[in-house]
C-alpha cells in the first residue's frame, strides 16, 4: 500500500489525470479516496511517489494502468429499476408508445441508448421491461428485438461485467422483485443468477468516455444518462448536455437521474411529466 503523507503536496497532479481520463474532478479534500481506491494500485506499480506513478501511467502504451485506474476512480453504484416512479413510465406509457410507432409504420426501430450503464442494471431493466410487455401482450404485435438498446461506460471492468449479465446473490436482490429473478434468470454457479440470453441479447456494450464524440452512435428515440452527471464540472455539464441533444431525435426523451434537473438547454428539452416522473422531450428542431 502507498503511503500518500510523503507525496501528499503531489496530489493535485493525480487529479489532473484522473479529471482528464474521465472528467471526475477530485480535489485534494478527496485525498481519503485516491488513498482508499488507488493505494493498492500505487503500491503494485512500484512507483517512488505520486509524480512517477503519473508518468508511468502516461507511458504504459497498453493502457493497462490507465484503465486500473478508471477502474477505481469511477463509483459504480447501480440498481434494478432505479427509482422506481420512470420505470412505471416506461412501462405504461412510452415503450407502449415506442411500440405504436413501429406498428404504424412511423419507426422501423427504436433505439435506446443508456451512457454511463455501469454494471448493466439500469440497461437491462429496459430490457425486462420490453420483454414483460411482449409476454401480456402489450406490444401489440411488436417483437422486443425490433428494440435496439446500446449501453456505454468508460470503465472497462464494470463493462466485462454487464456483458456477462451475471449477478452475485446481493446484487440480484438490490431493487429486482422475484418475479423478474424468477421468470427471466437462472441460477447459476456460485450462487449467481445469469440473465437468459433472449433478455441479454437486446443490449450490446461499448466502451465510450462522455469526452468523446458521441454523433457517431447514431440518433436515439430514448437516453438516459443517469447518476453520472453529478460527478462533473458546470461548464463540462453543459457541453454534454447540448452533445446529447444532438443524438436524440425530436420527440425522443432524456431521463436523468431520481436526484438530477436539468435547467439549462430550455431550447432544445421541455420538460415534460409522464406519470410522476420528469423527463425531458427533445424539441423539433427549429
Ligand atoms: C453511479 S454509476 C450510475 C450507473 C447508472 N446510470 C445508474 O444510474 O444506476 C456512474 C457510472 O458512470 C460511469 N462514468 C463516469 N465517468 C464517465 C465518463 N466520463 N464516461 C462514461 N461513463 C462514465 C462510471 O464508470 C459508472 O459506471
Amino acid at each position: 500500500m502507498f503511503d500518500f503523507s510523503k507525496s501528499a503536496h503531489h496530489l493535485p497532479l493525480l487529479s489532473q489525470y484522473v479529471a482528464e481520463a474521465c472528467c471526475i474532478h477530485l480535489g485534494e479534500e478527496k485525498r481519503y479516496l485516491f488513498e482508499a481506491r488507488l493505494g493498492t494500485i500505487i503500491g503494485e506499480s512500484g512507483a517512488r511517489d505520486i509524480p512517477d506513478f503519473v508518468r508511468l501511467a502516461k507511458a504504459d502504451t497498453t493502457g493497462r494502468l490507465r484503465d486500473k485506474i478508471i477502474d477505481a476512480m469511477t463509483t459504480h453504484e447501480t440498481y434494478w429499476f432505479r427509482d422506481v416512479g420512470p420505470w412505471a413510465s416506461l412501462e405504461e406509457e412510452l415503450l407502449p408508445s415506442l411500440a405504436a410507432d413501429l406498428r404504424s409504420g412511423k419507426k422501423n426501430r427504436i433505439r435506446i441508448l443508456c451512457a454511463a450503464c455501469s454494471s448493466g442494471q439500469e440497461p437491462y431493466s429496459i430490457a425486462l421491461l420490453l420483454h414483460k410487455l411482449a409476454a401480456n401482450g402489450r406490444l401489440n404485435g411488436v417483437e422486443p428485438s425490433q428494440f435496439e438498446i446500446l449501453a456505454f461506460d468508460v470503465s472497462p471492468g464494470t463493462l466485462f461485467l454487464a456483458a456477462a449479465g451475471r449477478y452475485s446473490q446481493l446484487e440480484i436482490a438490490r431493487g429486482l422483485p422475484d418475479y423478474w429473478r424468477d421468470n427471466y434468470f437462472d441460477a447459476t454457479p456460485g450462487n449467481t443468477w445469469t440473465l437468459r440470453e433472449p433478455v441479454r441479447r437486446l443490449v450490446s456494450f461499448k466502451r465510450r468516455n462522455l469526452q468523446d464524440h458521441l454523433d457517431n452512435l447514431g440518433m436515439f428515440d430514448l437516453l438516459l444518462c443517469r447518476n453520472v452527471a453529478i460527478y462533473f464540472k458546470e461548464d463540462f455539464k453543459m457541453d454534454l448536455f447540448s452533445r446529447l441533444a444532438k443524438i436524440i431525435h425530436p420527440g425522443g426523451h432524456l431521463l436523468l437521474g431520481g436526484t438530477e434537473s436539468l435547467f439549462t438547454h430550455q431550447d432544445v428539452f421541455e420538460l415534460q411529466r409522464i406519470r410522476n416522473s420528469i423527463f425531458y422531450r427533445r424539441r423539433p428542431i427549429a
